[in-house]
């Protein structure tokens, strides 16, 4: 299975200025446990939103989406098709496989048969003049479990997290 994570805001907006635009620890912590131990796929400009300290982000095996034949990412895997590797990840891992953006990322892997899953953080803002957004997803993907508010202390703003799989006929 394949699943995406992603944190937005109350108008999809995830990021700008290739940063994301809030300070979540809490939601960083709960990244880190679900994607330890597996394969985490990116585009180029996401790694390079990475502090320079977590590249690759340890103990995961980064996958990094480029057309840049000669890019160079030391620790991390390099392939210019993202819909290649949705396909043949699962020799890799069967389950434990995540999209972690960026938009153009998302955009692609959203309709991609084996994503089956998205886990969203829905956050409790609207950012001013963002520059990435998610993909529109309501339509095609149904939430089945919601968590609590989430506002630890070291929150900037509250957030709860929602799982996502796509709708079936009778949705
Ligand atoms: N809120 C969240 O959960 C979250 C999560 C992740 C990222 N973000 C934010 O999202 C923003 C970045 O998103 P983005 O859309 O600008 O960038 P992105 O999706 O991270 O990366 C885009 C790059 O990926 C490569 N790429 C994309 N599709 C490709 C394809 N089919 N084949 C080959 N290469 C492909 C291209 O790299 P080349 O130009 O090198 O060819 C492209 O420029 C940042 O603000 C980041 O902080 C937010």
């Amino acid at each position: 299975m394949i699943t995406i994570l992603a944190a937005i805001d109350k108008q999809g907006a995830i990021g700008k200025d290739n940063s994301i635009p809030w300070k979540l620890p809490s939601d960083l912590r709960a990244f880190s446990k679900r994607t330890q131990d597996g394969v985490v796929i990116m585009g180029r400009k996401t790694w390079e939103s990475l502090p320079i300290e977590y590249r690759p982000l340890p103990r995961r095996t980064n996958i990094i989406i480029t057309s840049q034949k000669d890019y160079y990412a030391p620790g991390a895997f390099i392939t210019d098709s993202l819909e290649y590797v949705l396909n043949t990840v699962r020799v890799i891992s069967e389950n434990n496989v995540f999209v972690i953006g960026g938009a153009q990322i998302y955009e692609q892997a959203i309709n991609h048969p084996n994503v089956t899953k998205m886990i969203i953080s829905h956050v409790n803002t609207t950012i001013e003049n963002p520059d990435a957004y998610f993909p529109n997803f309501k339509d095609d993907w149904v939430s089945n479990a919601r968590t609590q508010l989430i506002h630890d202390t070291d929150d900037q703003y509250a957030y709860s997290e929602l799982q996502y799989c796509r709708k079936t006929k009778k949705d």
